[in-house]
């Protein structure tokens, strides 16, 4: 600790001769496991290690192992480690949708890291919310934060192919609705995706976000790739534990690394990548709790032109340990930098600029990490659509393949465009009950539109948007509809559909007054989505709706959704909390 060591926040529990009554208190129940009062008063720097990893959460497991090398680094930094649990998020297993624990585990970390005695935090991210969720909790309390990645799973392998996680189960579903694959070989071809502890191997929302962290500049880098098993990460957790020491020390805080340069830079590099449409949502949230302003439309602006370099599953054909050996984000932020793409001088947790850290850092495999002027896709962000369907809505335009193109976008006058008859289903009980039945009339120039799956419909939104075509559909060899809707996609999917739609059909948006049979046209070049009907027929629906108490959607199961559903916002904004963001 140096002259200019800050104050630490610690003291106010453990050295407080104002208050020596609950110092007192505050000191025995610390020593109970076998801290020493030394150690407790010796001005150390307390730092905490938010634990996201359990039985509960096997994607981020492995951080049970990693704590223990955090606690190494923070000892011979100088520092003394209190660990503690993060509610569980487990993307695959929590019903009915893991997107309704991100702002809950937000809420007990804010509580965790503002109520007790820690002066920094190591937060340990991996499966997709677990990193939002920390970075939001690390935002609002503004305490020198680091966070550390727990790595992808090793690349999944069957008969000599990769299969990546979740990118893997969209084609098995394929091959099972064909009659090509029974149930069990169902099971082990999902299954061979998934060789490893560690998270999503594809390039989907974990891969994603633990990308966009270190883009940020909130991890180590060159951390971010590492694969979960690889001896590289048990380092990288040593080395995280010695840094938070010493910026506690420097006092550098989330809000002299969140700044808006570096928001900017995460959405460039989330473009680069191939990154999740869950990304939007993310960084909203993120932002919004540091005070940054993030219109969504900045997607669009700053990212769309960056094509894709990164190839791995679902928009290419590699997994996570290839994207390592690549050079991962620094190999991929050296990239944009040569294009005057970064803002060089955004500060990261190392103490140094993200163009220290990333400037000529080469791509060590060309197959996998793509050079700038050799990419995959040309325009690979989001675009930003709007219209009388909805305010704003997403689309990863660069994962329209070549059938879908040729089905719905070769009309040589309007070669942006396509129209069709809507096929409407209110929830994803809705259309698994219905979709492969004749009656619901679905024909290959069906826009498919789901509803209800949104913040508050279905309460945490649901990653239903991507929706199959009927079987009779995919055995005629359609294998993709044009899909919209309010809820959310999985990153490990490779659909191009229209997702996020805000607000949803819950909140009364337009999609709460589309019927089925109705016809909607989609122009990408202008960025709309619109509903063929003059206005009086929507506002004649929209009144009758009214009338009828507003669009229906399923009570609640638990208080928590029912807190929730009351002060969530729209995920154009990040679906928060709303009136959280005032606490920084
Ligand atoms: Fe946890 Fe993909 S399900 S990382
Ligand atoms: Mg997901």
């Amino acid at each position: 600790m140096t002259a200019s060591t800050p104050k630490l926040r610690s003291r106010a529990w453990f050295d407080n001769p104002a208050n020596i009554d609950m110092t007192a208190l505050y000191l025995e129940r610390y020593l109970n496991f076998g801290l020493s009062l030394d150690e407790l008063r010796s001005g150390k720097p307390i730092i905490g290690i938010a634990q996201t990893g359990s039985d509960l959460s096997p994607c981020n497991r492995h951080h049970l192992v990693l704590a223990e090398r955090v606690r190494e680094g923070v000892r011979e930094a100088g520092g003394i480690v209190l660990e503690f649990p993060v509610h569980p998020i487990q993307e695959t297993g929590k019903r009915p949708t893991a997107g309704l624990d991100r702002n809950l585990a937000y809420l007990g970390l804010v509580e965790t890291l503002y109520g007790y005695p820690l002066d920094g935090v190591v937060l340990t991210i991996g499966c997709d919310k677990t990193t939002p969720a920390c970075l939001m909790a690390a935002a609002t309390v503004n305490l020198p934060s680091i966070a550390l990645s727990v790595g992808p799973m090793l690349n999944g392998w069957h008969k000599g192919e990769r299969t990546g996680s979740g990118t893997i189960v969209w084609k098995a579903r394929q091959l099972l609705a064909a009659g090509e694959i029974d149930d069990a070989e169902f099971i082990r071809l999902v299954a061979s995706s998934a060789p490893s502890t560690g998270y999503c191997n594809t390039m989907g929302t974990a891969t994603t976000m633990n990308s966009l962290c270190e883009a940020l500049g909130m991890s180590l880098p060159g951390s971010a790739a590492i694969p979960a098993p690889y001896r590289d990460r048990q380092e990288v957790a040593y080395l995280t534990g010695k840094r938070i020491v010493e910026m506690v020390a420097e006092d550098l805080k989330p809000s002299d690394i969140l700044t808006r340069d570096a928001f900017h830079n995460a959405i460039k590099v989330n473009s680069a990548i191939g990154g999740s449409t869950n990304a939007p949502i993310h960084l909203a949230a993120i932002a919004r709790h540091i005070g940054v302003d993030l219109p969504l439309k900045d997607w669009e602006t700053e990212g769309h032109k960056v094509p894709l370099l990164v190839n791995l599953q679902p928009a290419g054909e590699y997994l996570g340990e290839d994207y390592y050996r690549a050079g991962g984000v620094p190999a991929v932020v050296n990239q944009l930098i040569g294009q005057g793409l970064i803002a060089e001088d955004a500060m990261t947790v190392n103490g140094k600029t993200m163009g220290n850290n990333c400037r000529g850092i080469a791509i060590e495999d060309e197959a996998v990490i793509r050079p700038y002027d050799r990419p995959l896709v040309a325009e690979a962000g989001f675009i930003v659509l709007s219209g009388n369907l909805f305010d704003a809505a997403v689309m990863k335009t660069s994962v329209i393949s070549p059938e879908f193109r040729a089905r719905y976008l070769s009309n040589p006058d309007d070669p942006d465009a396509f129209e069709g008859p809507a096929v409407v289903f209110d929830g994803p009980e809705d259309y698994h009950h219905r979709i492969d039945d004749p009656a619901t009339g679905i024909t290959p120039q069906t826009l498919l539109f789901m509803r209800g799956a949104g913040p508050v419909g279905y309460p945490g939104a649901a990653e239903v948007v991507n929706m199959r075509p009927p079987a009779y559909l995919i055995t005629e060899g359609v294998n993709a509809l044009p899909c919209i809707g309010d809820g959310r996609q999985s990153g490990t999917s490779g659909s191009p559909s229209i997702l996020n739609a805000s607000p949803e059909a819950a909140a009364m948006g337009g999609l709460a007054l589309l019927q089925t049979g109705d016809r909607v046209r989609i122009d990408l070049n202008k960025g709309t989505a619109d509903v063929l009907l003059p206005p009086e027929e929507l506002e004649r629906r929209r009144a009758e709706l009214v009338a009828a108490g507003g669009y229906a959607y399923p009570a609640s199961q638990t208080p928590w959704q029912e807190i929730q559903r009351a002060v969530v916002g729209q995920m154009n904004t990040g679906a928060i909390l709303e009136g959280a963001e005032k606490y920084q």
